[in-house]
């Protein structure tokens, strides 16, 4: 049986106008996702609205926006998870990020925190050993969680700790981080992270740059809850405190 659903969707053009908010009443199956009803709107009954979306299966990170009021990915949020027949749903852009049109806002800034990491490519492999005392940086961490990371900024959008502090780089930024210290060698490149990342004082620069975000994580987990590949956030940022005060930093 199809439902009637209205869809409040969040409106906004750099044409000088205010922002605000438009409804759509919608029939749905109560299976269909909410990326499905942002395509009707789109296709049945204004081109002008602006939303992104590619992969349909929870592995761009494309589509993510806050549907009444949490972080989701719009392409893997069954509309009967949020809603019964009769409901309004709610669908608003990403926070911490500037808004560009509607419900696409702009990642530079989520991207340009991921950029302090030399992390695309690693292979998690053996943890780095401590030269001094011989033990392991991040002996109890899985690194292969920060591998499942698909950059889709979730994490950045419900951060309270970025919210009020424009320099802290984000969850997935200090995951990356994490996931490097984990790793040990590229696909095929015989060098260890440590030389493709110019050496142990370079890693060391890398680390010192964001060691203050390491220390003014909020722990609230609130990035762990609206990740949707289950990766461990908080316990990277407890594993780089760790290392980092082990090393003196
Ligand atoms: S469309 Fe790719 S993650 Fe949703």
């Amino acid at each position: 049986m199809d439902w009637h659903v209205t869809f409040r969707v969040f409106r906004y053009k750099q044409d000088g106008q205010p922002p605000g908010w438009q409804e759509f009443v919608l029939e749905v199956r109560p299976t269909d996702y909410v990326v499905d009803a942002l395509e009707r709107i789109w296709a049945e009954h204004d081109r002008s609205f602006i939303f992104r979306h590619a992969c349909h299966h929870a592995a761009c990170g494309a589509c993510g926006v806050r549907i009444n009021g949490h972080e989701h990915l719009a392409c893997n949020t069954r509309i009967d998870t949020q809603v019964s027949d009769g409901g309004v749903v709610t669908v608003e852009p990403l926070q911490n990020l500037p808004v560009l049109s509607d419900l696409v806002v702009n990642p530079a800034l989520f991207y340009e925190r991921m950029e302090l990491i030399p992390f695309i490519g690693l292979q998690p492999a053996d943890p780095i050993i401590d030269e001094r005392t011989g033990e392991t940086g991040l002996a109890s961490v899985p690194p292969h969680q920060f591998a499942n990371c698909i950059e889709c900024a979730l994490c950045f959008s419900t951060c309270p700790a970025r919210a009020v502090d424009s320099d802290f780089a984000g969850p997935a930024a200090l995951a990356a981080m994490s996931q490097m210290l984990g790793a040990s060698r590229r696909d095929g490149d015989p060098r260890s992270p440590l030389e493709q990342a110019g050496g142990r004082n370079a890693l060391r620069w890398r680390i010192r740059a964001a060691s203050e975000s390491v220390f003014s994580c909020l722990l609230c987990q609130a990035c762990e809850v609206c990740c949707p590949r289950d990766v461990h956030i908080t316990e990277g940022v407890h594993s780089l405190r760790r290392f980092l005060l082990k090393e003196g930093w």
